[in-house]
């Protein structure tokens, strides 16, 4: 039995989010890059690279890693470059966008051996929460204005427009799509390739794929584009657990359960969203609120149902545990850090990284 806590990323889960994303890319035409930000345990990425066209990053350190280890097509984007990392940058990228006229200006001639594009900021977005919402009043997420990217036309041979968020209504992203169209469809005529983003919940069961291929189709048809989506959640979702053993339990009024895992460590996104992580099986008489190790008093997974009163040493497996989690984690309290487990398709578990103390002190100086 492998130690807790670690990561348990389950290769035949992640395969039926493979497949449906094999299976739009046939059916619209539209590329798949994984977006680096959401997930990037490259242990799966040898197995990921069938099915998807390559990467998109947000940093150096990430189109780095897109490059080196998944290969194929590799987007960089950031919301600035620095002048120390731009040309590293480049010398990974076989796309640049940049998020501003201002960095476009600025980096447009040392970029000029690769495709260079802008990012476009409908005004319209899909989030539920301000923190997230790319649209949000005075976002400096992309360029607004059509006047102000009209000039620098030239420089660009297209544009990237992220503005869904965890959207799994594929009416209201065909709404938000007719909007981006009415806004920019002067640019999108003199473009060449659009990428819409990530966001889009569509390897979710109930997603119509096929109405969302259709819609993709249709508008890389009518402005004569290369479509690209870059899913990072609809990647990885449901596929990847953290499993955590009870160390303690208390009661105080409820019935507690501490376990050997920190939400504000591994799981932060929860936290900063004030969302419950997700427990399956969730039934049962039993219902006992899940803590984690850290000092913070916040530092709670939340309260599920399970069939039997939890025990010192019973084992949790936490669902839905890979987006925006292992690529957020961190060493507050010093708390153990999960290891990192693959699950092959033939069942058996393999682990693939381990973190000790080194790793933890390397973390400062
Ligand atoms: C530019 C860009 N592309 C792709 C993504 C991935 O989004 P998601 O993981 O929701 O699919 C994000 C997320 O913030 C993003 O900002």
């Amino acid at each position: 039995m492998i130690q807790t806590p670690y990561y348990l990323i389950d290769k035949s889960k992640l395969l039926r989010n493979m497949e449906k994303i094999a299976t739009l890319r046939e059916l619209s035409g539209a590329k798949a890059l994984l977006a680096l930000k959401c997930f990037a345990a490259w242990g799966v990425f040898d197995f990921m690279r069938d099915y998807m066209d390559g990467t998109t990053s947000s940093s150096l350190n990430e189109v780095r890693l897109g490059h080196e280890r998944f290969g194929k097509e590799t987007h960089a984007y950031s919301v600035a470059y620095a002048d120390y990392e731009i040309d590293e940058v480049i010398s990974y990228a076989d796309k640049i966008i940049f998020n501003s006229v201002g960095q476009l200006t600025r980096y447009a001639d040392k970029a000029s051996g690769i495709t260079r594009g802008l990012r476009l900021n409908p005004g319209v977005s899909s989030s539920s929460f301000d923190l997230a919402d790319p649209a949000r009043p005075f976002s400096r997420l992309g360029e607004w204005d059509v006047k102000t990217v009209e000039p620098v036309m030239d420089l660009v041979s297209g544009f990237m427009i992220h503005n869904n968020c965890e959207n799994g209504d594929f009416d209201l992203f065909d709404r938000m799509l007719g909007e981006i169209e009415t806004k920019f469809a002067p640019l999108l005529r003199k473009a060449e390739w659009v990428s819409l983003g990530g966001g889009i919940h569509f390897t979710g069961e109930e997603y119509p794929l096929e109405k969302f291929a259709e819609r993709l189709k249709r508008f890389s048809g009518e402005y004569g584009v290369q479509v690209y989506l870059e899913p990072g959640e609809a990647s990885i979702t449901k596929s990847t657990t953290l499993e955590v053993s009870v160390l303690d339990t208390l009661y105080n009024g409820k019935k507690l359960a501490i376990v050997d895992s920190s939400v504000e460590a591994h799981m932060l996104d929860l936290l900063i969203y004030r969302e419950s992580a997700k427990m399956s099986p969730n039934e049962g008489p039993h219902r006992i609120m899940i803590c984690g190790k850290s000092c913070l008093a916040g530092d709670i997974f939340g309260e599920f149902n399970f069939d039997h009163d939890l025990q010192v040493g019973d084992r949790i497996s936490i669902q839905d545990a890979a987006g925006y989690t292992m690529v957020k984690k961190n060493w507050f309290n010093g708390v153990q850090m999960p290891s990192i487990a693959i699950r092959e398709l033939d069942g058996s578990i393999r682990t693939v990284r381990e973190f000790d103390y080194t790793d933890y002190e390397h973390s400062l100086s």
